[in-house]
């Protein structure tokens, strides 16, 4: 009797399992661009927020470079190209496009799809937010924190997402790409669009896309 319970458990289990797994697409990015570029003092020089979008599509290549940008990783022992305190590398990068919401899957360089849902207007508040190609939502997933004490899990994801936000700033001051990092987000909205776990948190989102007229 126990192991028929056990085994139409373990049967819902793997069905569950297999469900997700085919939900969730991967998509191979292309190699990111790791050389080259704009001089950084220029780029620091040109970084600026911008609340002005054309709604042109960002192609693979772009977005491929970007992520790795962001929070790519840039070393062979899984290292990031921003720092990240005690190495717990808490974050991951949402995407929100018009076609889909994604994840960004540093291990592989790939993004997951998660949904085909435009999710845009869950993005943010701002007008902008939805004319723009891509919505980056960075999400802190607590948990990743190990023995941290508690208090201090907002402040090291608000300390951490810095530098990532940064990256992204910097990157498309180099492309001659628009950007804004944007705490204007309705969090609980996005916990459940994005179907967070309750060890994530959503910290900021930051608008991308090509410069509007
Ligand atoms: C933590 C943080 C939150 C921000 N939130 C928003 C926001 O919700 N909406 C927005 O339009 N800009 C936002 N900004 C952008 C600032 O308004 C902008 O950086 C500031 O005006 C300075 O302009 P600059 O980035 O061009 O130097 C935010 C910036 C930071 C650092």
């Amino acid at each position: 009797m126990q192991k028929n319970v056990l085994g139409s458990l373990a049967f819902i289990f793997l069905s569950l399992v297999s469900l997700s797994a085919q939900e969730i697409e991967k998509i191979p990015l292309p190699e990111p661009q790791r050389t080259g570029g704009m001089p950084l003092l220029e780029a620091l020089n040109n970084r600026q927020s911008q609340r002005n979008y054309s709604s042109q599509a960002l192609d693979e290549q772009v977005i491929s470079s970007l992520l790795w940008a962001a929070y790519g990783i840039n070393r062979e022992d899984g290292r990031r190209t921003a720092p990240s305190a005690v190495n717990w590398q808490p974050f991951d990068l949402y995407l929100i496009m018009a076609d889909g919401w994604y994840v960004y899957e540093p291990r592989e360089h790939a993004l997951l799809k998660m949904g085909n849902q435009d999710l845009r207007k869950h993005a943010g508040s701002q007008d902008f937010v939805s004319a723009a190609p891509l919505n980056l939502i960075f999400v802190s997933d607590y948990d990743r924190m190990t023995g941290a004490d508690p208090e201090i899990l907002e402040y090291n994801s608000g300390r951490d997402v810095g530098f990532i936000s940064q990256n992204v700033y910097l990157f498309c001051a180099s492309e001659g790409l628009a950007t804004v990092v944007r705490g204007l987000i309705d969090k609980d909205a996005l916990r459940e669009v994005l179907r967070l776990r309750p060890s994530q948190h959503a910290v900021l989102g930051q608008t991308v896309g090509y410069p509007g007229q």
